[in-house]
């Protein structure tokens, strides 16, 4: 069901600092930071040859990664987003398996503009997973 990796989002508690690592010192290209008000967050996007890291900052109330960063205040892997080809389908399958699907269940649009989904990480090893249609 699920295909490449797209993006591993890491919660960094300053996103100039987490930036400048990436950009300066592991020299990958970094895009400038950009505003996503509807998901509560500032992001910067590292672009890498096989996928993308997401540097992910707190942005306006009840962001969702706020509660993550009081609980991990040195920042830390987020979660993961895998591909799939039909996200609906994929959404049958993990929840005829026992999966749960967080939120009402409706695929969201995510930050590349495409439907999206977040499966709990109870379901899965302790990691929050994303699902992008493609
Ligand atoms: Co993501």
């Amino acid at each position: 069901m699920i295909g490449r990796l797209n993006h591993v989002a890491i919660a960094v508690p300053d996103l100039e600092a987490a930036a400048s690592r990436y950009r300066d010192r592991l020299g990958a290209t970094v895009s400038p930071p950009q505003d996503e008000p509807e998901h509560g967050v500032r992001v910067v996007f590292v672009e890498l040859p096989n996928t993308k890291i997401e540097l992910l900052h707190p942005l306006g109330e009840n962001s969702p990664i706020a509660g993550f960063l009081a609980k991990n205040p040195a920042g830390g892997i987020h979660h993961l987003c895998f591909e799939v080809e039909d996200i609906r389908a994929a959404r049958e399958q993990l929840e005829a398996g026992g999966a749960r699907v967080l939120g009402d269940g409706e695929p969201k649009i995510g930050a590349h503009g495409k439907p999206v989904l977040f499966l709990h990480p109870k379901d899965f090893d302790g990691t929050l997973i994303e699902l992008e249609e493609v």
